[in-house]
Order: structure tokens, then C-alpha cells, then sequence
């Protein structure tokens, strides 16, 4: 399996709680490497754009609201299969359905504030990196 990256939001549930750090053990914990990170405040208009794709769905007001209500921490992850990899560390969208040792079965308040993101496949893992990383702030 090639060498891949993926991208990372650690949501703001994550960071008001200030488990930026417990996060980022489990990941590099599963082997991945952080190769990029910075925190910042998502713009609504950013926020609309990130998750476009479920735009006509009922909880997508919620959705926006929830990733701009404080800080987030956006990474840039590399390792083998890193994009599975990491959805396997994050564990189910919904907590209560995430297995044991996972980030949101861990850390997760509710299916909104699902503590992170993780892309789901190689085409969106290279349009969220380039939305939120230039090439030079990622050194892997
Ligand atoms: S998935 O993983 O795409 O199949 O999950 P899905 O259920 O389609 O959810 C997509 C993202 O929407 C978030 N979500 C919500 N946010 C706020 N309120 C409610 N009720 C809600 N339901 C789902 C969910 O956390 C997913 O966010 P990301 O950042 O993509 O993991």
C-alpha cells in the first residue's frame, strides 16, 4: 500500500476541551505523522464550501454553526493507507456506535460534535488539502 495523506479537522468540541494534544497521541499512536497543522477560526462562507456536499441535508445549518462556534485545528496526516487508517481512528460518525479506542468513542459529545473529521476518499483528501494548505506548509 502506497504512502498516502489525508485531511484532519480536529472540530472545536475538541479544542474548547483542550484535547488537541490526547487527539493528536491516538493518531500518531495508529502510525500516522502530522505533517501539517495549524488552529484556526473556519468564516461561515468556508464552512459552506468545506461541506457543500451535504448542503440540501436537514442538519446541515447545525453542521456549519457547530465547525464555526470556536477554533479548529486543521492538519494535513501521511502514512500507509492513511486515509482508511484514519477513518478507522476516528471511529463512527455517531459516537455511541464507535468501537472502543477510537477518537469519538473517546472524546465525541454527539454526532454533531464529533470531536474530528477525516476525508472519506483520495479525490476529496486533495481538494481539502489544497483548501486549507499550500505545498510549502506541508513537510513530510
Ligand atoms: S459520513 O461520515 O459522511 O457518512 O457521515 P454523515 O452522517 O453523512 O455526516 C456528515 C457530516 O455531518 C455531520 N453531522 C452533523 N453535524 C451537526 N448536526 C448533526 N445532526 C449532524 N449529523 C451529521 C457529521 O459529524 C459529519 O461531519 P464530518 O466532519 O464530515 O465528519
Amino acid at each position: 500500500m502506497a504512502i498516502e495523506r489525508t485531511f484532519s479537522i480536529l472540530k472545536p468540541d475538541a479544542t474548547r476541551r483542550n484535547l488537541t494534544g490526547a487527539i493528536n497521541a491516538l493518531i500518531e499512536k495508529a502510525g500516522l505523522r502530522i505533517v501539517a497543522q495549524k488552529r484556526v477560526q473556519i468564516t461561515r462562507a468556508q464552512a459552506e464550501t468545506f461541506y457543500a456536499v451535504h448542503k440540501e441535508r436537514p442538519f446541515f445549518g447545525e453542521l456549519v454553526e457547530t465547525m464555526i462556534g470556536g477554533p479548529v485545528v486543521v492538519q494535513v496526516l501521511e502514512g500507509e493507507d492513511a486515509i482508511r487508517k484514519y477513518r478507522d481512528v476516528l471511529g463512527a460518525t455517531d459516537p455511541s456506535k464507535a468501537a472502543p479506542g477510537t477518537i469519538r468513542k473517546e472524546f465525541a459529545l454527539s454526532v454533531g460534535e464529533n470531536s474530528a473529521h477525516g476525508s472519506d476518499a483520495p479525490e476529496t483528501a486533495a481538494i481539502e488539502i489544497a483548501q486549507w494548505f499550500s505545498g510549502n506548509e506541508i513537510v513530510g
